[in-house]
């Protein structure tokens, strides 16, 4: 099949545990492909060899607290990693990105989660502008629901994030809303407790219109 032309676009998909990101991702992933797009499904944490060893400090829970300075350096690092390895390189050469988690979620989780962005607001932003190295995604899609209903959805051994308590929860929620009224143009907000058919209709109107406009 012969691939078109085209300028990559470059997506994020956000949201708090439990909202559906994964699938979203995917079902975009499989949509660009069947419309003849090159495109690359990815994620973070854990997209590359370094960054999946970093993955398991982050997510694992054992007897040493994580500092939550490291635990912002290490999804950076983990980050850089992506970057240079994957996002960057897959860009160049035209691909599409879908990315489950990048930049918003270090700012949702830790700067908002954690509290660091009160008193580091400056530093997170230059560090993660070093991580990213230029690259910005084009959209950010937040699937945004409680996080009530979203720990609720979770099956399975539970992370060291998803076992944090709620208020931790609604804190990230609420970093991910701030950062979406702040820049309306680069994000889409829905309503994630709609039917998976009925969202991901709504993310390919918006995904089409934004292709629209690169091609
Ligand atoms: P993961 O198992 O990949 O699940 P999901 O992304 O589907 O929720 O877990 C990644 C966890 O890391 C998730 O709880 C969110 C958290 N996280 C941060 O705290 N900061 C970050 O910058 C990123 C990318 C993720």
């Amino acid at each position: 099949m012969a691939w078109v032309k085209q300028k990559p676009i470059f997506i994020v998909f956000e949201g708090v545990e439990g909202a559906g990101k994964t699938t979203q991702t995917r079902l975009l992933y499989e949509k660009l492909k069947r419309n003849k797009r090159m495109v690359i499904y990815t994620d973070e944490p854990g997209a590359t060899l370094k960054g999946f060893q970093i993955r398991s400090i982050l997510l694992e829970k054992d007897d040493e607290e994580l500092d939550p300075i490291s635990e912002f350096l290490l999804f950076e690092a983990d980050r850089a990693q992506h970057v240079t390895q994957v996002i960057g390189p897959s860009l160049k050469k035209g691909f599409d990105i879908v990315c489950d988690r990048f930049s918003a979620s270090t700012f949702a989780y830790q700067g908002y989660g954690r509290g660091l962005l009160s008193k580091f607001s400056m530093l997170m932003k230059k560090v993660d502008e070093l991580a990213r190295n230029g690259v910005k995604p084009d959209l950010y899609v937040l699937l945004d629901l409680s996080p009530e209903k979203g720990l609720n959805r979770i099956k399975g051994p539970q992370t060291r994030f998803e076992k944090e308590k709620l208020i931790f929860h609604h804190k990230v929620r609420k970093g991910f809303l701030e950062q979406a009224r702040q820049n309306p143009k680069k994000w889409l907000v829905i309503n994630a407790s709609k039917p998976p058919e009925v969202i991901q209709e709504e993310i390919w109107q918006e995904v089409q219109k934004r292709l629209q406009k690169i091609t």
